[in-house]
C-alpha cells in the first residue's frame, strides 16, 4: 500500500505539473522563474478561447519569398474554371512557347476561362533573368519567387504556385500542376474529367497516384536521405507530371507546408500535406507517368503524357486538331 507521504508527493507533482502547463498556455511569452512558488491550489481551467490555432507558432518552413514578377491582376475580371501551373526552367523558351500555341492556349475553351502559368525561381544567371522579364512583359503568364530556381527547389516552386492560387486566384474552381514536358489533352480533362456543368468538388485531388517509399541509393534522382526522411514509406501521392485539384486545396496545401518540414522531392511533399489534411489523392488512369508513343486514337484517351518535346507538342496537337471529325 503507498504510503501518506507518496501519496502526497504525487499529489504535489501532479500539481506542479498542471500549474506549469496552465501557465505556459495562458502566457506563453513571459517567463515565470522569479515568482516559482509550490502553488497549492488546483490550477484553474484555461479560457474557452484558447486552441491550438490562436497559439502563435512560429512556421517551420516559412516560405517568406518576395514575387520578382508577378501577375497579380489575372483572375480579376472573372473567376477562371482553371488554372494550369506550369513548373518550368529559364531556358525552356521553346517549351513555354509551344504550350502558348498548343493545348495551354488560353483561347480554346470560350467561356470555360482556363488561366496558364508558368512557375520560375531565380537564375544566377542575370541575362536569362532578363529574357523572361521580356517574355513576361509580353505574355504576362510569368510568375517568379526569389529563391534559387533549382532542381532540388522543385518544391519550392510547387508552393509558390500555392500560394498565388491562394492569393491572387482563390475564386478558381480547379488547379492543376504540370511540367514543361507534359502534353495535356484538354478536352479529357476538361469535358471529361472535370464537367464545368457539374458541381464544383471542394477537397478533391487527383492524378497518377503512387505508393510507393524513400530510394536509398544516393545515384537516384529520386534520393531521400535517411534523416530527412526515416519512414520506410510514403505516403500515396500523385505524380508531379500532373496532378488537378480543387481550389480549395491549394490554400490548404500552402497553409500546411509552413508547418510541415521541406522535402525536395516536391510530388512526395505534397503527399505528406495531403495526409495530414485528410485529403486522399484519387487514382485515374489518364494521368501517364511516362512516356507513350503518339497515335492519334491513343493520345484521344489520355489526359497527360511526358516526355514531349515542343516540336512533337506542336505535331501531336495540329495532327489532333485536324482529325477531329475522323473515328478511332
Ligand atoms: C476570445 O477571443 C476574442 C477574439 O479572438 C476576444 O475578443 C475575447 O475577448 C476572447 N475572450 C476571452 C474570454 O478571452
Ligand atoms: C533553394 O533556394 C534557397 C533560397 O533562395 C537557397 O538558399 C538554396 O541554396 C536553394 N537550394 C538549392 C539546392 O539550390
Amino acid at each position: 500500500m503507498p504510503s501518506k507521504t507518496s501519496c502526497l508527493y504525487l499529489l504535489t507533482v501532479v500539481c506542479w505539473a498542471s500549474a506549469l502547463w496552465y501557465l505556459s498556455i495562458s502566457r506563453p511569452t513571459s517567463t515565470y522563474v522569479g515568482h516559482m512558488s509550490l502553488p497549492v491550489r488546483k490550477a484553474a481551467k484555461p479560457q474557452k478561447n484558447i486552441t491550438f490555432t490562436n497559439i502563435r507558432t512560429r512556421p517551420l518552413n516559412p516560405h517568406a519569398f518576395e514575387f520578382l514578377i508577378n501577375e497579380p491582376r489575372k483572375c480579376e475580371s472573372a473567376a477562371p474554371f482553371l488554372v494550369i501551373l506550369i513548373s518550368t526552367t529559364h531556358k525552356e523558351f521553346d517549351a513555354r512557347q509551344a504550350i502558348r500555341e498548343t493545348w495551354g492556349d488560353e483561347s480554346t475553351f470560350g467561356d470555360t476561362r482556363i488561366l496558364t502559368i508558368f512557375l520560375l525561381g531565380r537564375n544566377t544567371d542575370a541575362v536569362l533573368n532578363q529574357m523572361v522579364e521580356q517574355e513576361s512583359q509580353i505574355f504576362h503568364d510569368i510568375v517568379v519567387e526569389d529563391f534559387v530556381d533549382s532542381y532540388h527547389n522543385l518544391t519550392l516552386k510547387t508552393m509558390m504556385g500555392m500560394r498565388w492560387v491562394a492569393t491572387f486566384c482563390p475564386k478558381a474552381q480547379y488547379v492543376m500542376k504540370t511540367d514543361s514536358d507534359i502534353f495535356v489533352n484538354m478536352d479529357n480533362l476538361i469535358f471529361k474529367l472535370l464537367k464545368p456543368a457539374t458541381k464544383p468538388r471542394r477537397r478533391y485531388f487527383t492524378g497518377y497516384v503512387i505508393n510507393g517509399g524513400p530510394i536509398r541509393d544516393m545515384r537516384s534522382k529520386w534520393y531521400m536521405p535517411r534523416d530527412l526522411y526515416p519512414d520506410s514509406k510514403y505516403p500515396p501521392f500523385c505524380s508531379g507530371t500532373g496532378y488537378v485539384f480543387s481550389a480549395d486545396v491549394a490554400e490548404l496545401i500552402y497553409k500546411t507546408s509552413l508547418h510541415t518540414r521541406l522535402l525536395h522531392l516536391e510530388d512526395v511533399y505534397v503527399g505528406l500535406c495531403l495526409r495530414k489534411l485528410g485529403i486522399h489523392p484519387y487514382q485515374n488512369s489518364g494521368f501517364n507517368h511516362w512516356k507513350m508513343a503518339y497515335s492519334l486514337c491513343r493520345y484521344r484517351r489520355v489526359i497527360t503524357v511526358h516526355q514531349i518535346s515542343p516540336e512533337e507538342m506542336h505535331r501531336i496537337w495540329n495532327d489532333m486538331s485536324s482529325k477531329k471529325h475522323l473515328r478511332c
